[in-house]
């Protein structure tokens, strides 16, 4: 038996000792939480009954701490717990009378809370408060759901655990699972714990320590029976080998715009892929199309991955994927129609979130990054819930009406509902040049602020890390990635925008905005000043639009393109005749591409920026010495000279230019291609003509 699928204990006296009972529950939830293989993202709960003062009669009560709704044991704080009156519990139990009120039960815990706790309890409240024990752990461990997923779920509980645990068939979380968990381990005092079937494990103790040690304990003598008992090869060993991992990248990077653009209908869908090593091993098994259409058995899992993955062949081409996508929603549609209730929610989306590639590894579809990654890796949990139950036993699937119960449940709906309203540009992808400077990297946060993912590709590598850093901090690290790209290298700019493919799944909104400045007399301007102002303003613009336009291309969704142009670009300043010629392409290019991307949606338009000082790095350098030189003035004078230039006589700044290129970006221009919008606090030489 390998060594390291054992969990080390981690509990630390010397931390513990400074802790309270709510502390010291925390201290065992965050540890518990710190390890995938204990539970799965967000999944699990833990409680601790506490005497507390009533703060309205000073009396001593006996209070729940349970996490509440929402949150990860992992990374909860204190204030991720319910606190709950233990007595008024009991009263609720009291009432109850049959299965038809559980919904009920749930809104009645409200009239439960201890000290005007504003976090909401969960439904799995119930699963804690009536186990006659102080600190209560729920874990959903990929190694005892194996063995609650089997055909003998029931003889292997009693075999490995010996007696120590308890079995209860699958029930809806809710007041009577929590009666009946309450009941078996009154009846059975000897008990340390309840194997929930298909779904994971209740352990009990009388102290903190106790509850994660034998928590760990209980995973760990699981984890070692699998391995030593286990059929080997797994899954029946290998059907197809792996593709090399560039040519896993590069299939996966060609499906992913394919499927996105097929699946995203009201919601736009954001992508993630990965080829981790237990997704290669099911996918190229012999038991994928076996065990593939049974569906995932944990109703924590499938509530993330949908029931069924969607099987595409690495080769997959347009007519495919539209045949296989239409038999996966038709077969969701009837799904739905086989087991709805009569006041059943509506349908929902019917497309896929797993995509399982042969040779390839595993693409997840959700409305934002972070949930298609979870979805990823729920399924991963998955998968290793039937390798084990496979491995001793026979896997089982949920019963599809009792799956369908449980995504269709009433309450799940209610959760639905009550979520924010999607922000205007959630799920989409832009990629963005030169974001690690001022313009760009203010575009990529008025961007970031609505929802969308955001690529930042920049020359500048250490300015790009802090740039990305900063945003990672501020809208969460699966937001926001940075490639290092110079936009004259065709081969970089082609590896950046698959980069961006492969990180997202697609393609939505293009800022062309990477730029230098060169100041010069005609006479003095040299041709390397001349090629290279062209080469990084106009051919730099050329390469990443054209680039961007294929993918929005095979992606058939449409698309936005904001060419980041100038003021020079319409209007000749002198001394800088290298500088506007370019600009000038930049903007006849984008309306150029307006045209050939208007039939199919690719929209194309211009921000035309002026003397944007502050925050930009093209004023830090020269160009300001020239253009105060130009206009005889002391550098220090230019924000000053700019402002009363401008007709509004305003200041522009970088945040200014981001409102365009937000409005270009998003649907709120729909109607608008092949233009050109000013944002220079009025200049009467560059009004559109
Ligand atoms: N600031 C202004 O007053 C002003 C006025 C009109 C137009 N513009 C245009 O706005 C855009 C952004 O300018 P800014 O003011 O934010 O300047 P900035 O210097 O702050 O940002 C430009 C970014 O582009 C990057 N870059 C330069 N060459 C590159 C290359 N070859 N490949 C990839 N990245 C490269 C730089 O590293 C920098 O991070 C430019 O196209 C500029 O011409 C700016
Ligand atoms: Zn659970």
């Amino acid at each position: 038996m390998t060594q390291d699928i054992l969990l080390p204990s981690l509990w630390d006296e010397a931390v513990a000792a400074k802790l309270d009972e709510p502390g010291l529950l925390l201290y065992r939830s965050n540890l518990l939480g710190s390890d995938l293989r204990i539970t799965n993202f967000g999944g699990g709960n833990t409680s601790a009954k506490v005497m507390a003062k009533d703060p309205l009669s000073g009396a001593d009560v006996q209070v729940l701490w349970v996490k509440g709704s929402g949150g990860d044991i992992g990374s909860m704080k204190l204030d991720g717990f319910a606190t709950l009156y233990m007595d008024r519990l009991f009263q609720l139990r009291a009432q109850y009378r049959g299965l038809d009120q559980e919904d009920a039960m749930v809104e009645a815990l409200a009239h439960c809370i201890f000290n005007l706790n504003p976090r909401a309890p969960s439904i799995d409240t119930w699963l804690h408060g009536f186990v006659p024990r102080a600190h209560v752990d729920h874990v959903h461990s990929d190694a005892v759901i194996a063995i609650a997923a089997s055909k003998d779920q029931v003889r292997l509980t009693q075999e490995i655990f010996d007696g120590e645990l308890g079995y209860l068939p699958w029930q809806r979380p809710g007041i009577d699972l929590g009666i009946k968990l309450g009941r078996i381990a009154e009846a059975n005092p000897h008990l340390k714990g309840v194997v929930l079937g298909q779904h994971g494990l209740f352990t009990w103790a009388d102290t903190a320590k106790d509850c994660y040690e034998l928590t760990l304990r209980i995973i760990n003598k699981a984890a070692a029976w699998l391995d030593a008992n286990m059929k080997r090869p797994a899954f029946g060993g290998e059907k197809l080998a792996a593709l090399p991992p560039a040519s896993r990248q590069e299939a996966a990077r060609r499906l992913m715009p394919l499927i996105r653009g097929r699946i995203s209908g009201a919601e736009m869908k954001t992508g993630h892929f990965t080829d981790a090593p237990e997704v290669l091993e099911f996918v190229n098994s012999n038991a994928l199309a076996r065990l593939a259409p049974m569906g995932t058995s944990c109703p924590d899992h499938f509530l993330r991955t949908k029931i069924k993955p969607l099987v595409v062949p690495a080769e997959a081409d347009g007519a495919t994927l539209d045949a296989l996508l239409d038999g996966y929603r038709a077969d969701y549609a009837a799904y739905y129609d086989r087991c709805k209730r009569p006041n059943s929610p509506a349908m929902r989306d019917p497309n896929a979130v797993i995509y399982l590639v042969p040779g390839v590894g595993m693409i997840a579809f959700a409305k934002d990054k972070a949930t298609a990654r979870i979805a990823a890796e729920f399924y991963i949990n998955a998968i290793n819930v039937m390798r084990g139950a496979s491995g001793v036993s026979d896997y089982q699937g949920l019963p599809e009406q009792e799956a369908f119960d449980i995504e269709y449940w009433l309450l799940e709906e209610a959760k639905l509902q009550r979520m924010p309203k999607p922000k205007a540009m959630q799920g989409r992808v832009a990629f963005i040049t030169g974001g690690a400077g001022g313009i760009g990297s203010a575009s990529a946060e008025r961007l970031l602020r609505e929802g969308c993912n955001v690529v930042l590709a920049d020359i500048d590598a250490t300015a790009l890390d802090e740039v990305v850093a900063g945003f990672a901090g501020r809208y969460g690290k699966d937001m926001v990635r940075g490639v290092v790209m110079d936009v004259t290298d065709e081969a970089a700019v082609v590896a950046a925008i698959a980069t961006t493919v492969g990180e997202y799944g697609g393609l939505d909104v293009l800022v062309n905005n990477a730029g230098i400045t060169s100041a010069a007399n005609v006479e003095d301007t040299t041709l390397a000043m001349w090629s290279r102002t062209m080469d990084i303003l106009s051919t730099g613009y050329f390469l990443v639009g054209r680039e961007g336009y294929r993918v929005m291309k095979a992606q058939g969704m449409g698309g936005s393109m904001v060419f980041v142009a100038s003021k020079n670009g319409v209007a000749a300043s002198p001394g800088a005749s290298a500088y506007c010629t370019a600009k000038a392409a930049e903007i006849h290019l984008a309306r150029c591409m307006a045209l050939e991307g208007a039939p199919l949606g690719i929209r194309v338009n211009v921000v035309n920026p002026d003397a944007v000082l502050r925050g930009s790095k093209i004023w830090a350098g020269e160009w300001s010495q020239q253009r105060a030189a130009s206009n005889k003035i002391a550098v220090s004078d230019l924000e000053e000279h700019y402002r009363k230039r401008s007709l509004l006589q305003r200041s522009v700044y970088p945040e200014d230019i981001a409102e365009g290129v937000f409005f270009f970006a998003s649907d709120i221009s729909s109607k608008s291609t092949g233009n050109f919008l000013n944002v220079d606090a009025g200049n009467a030489v560059s009004f559109t003509r």
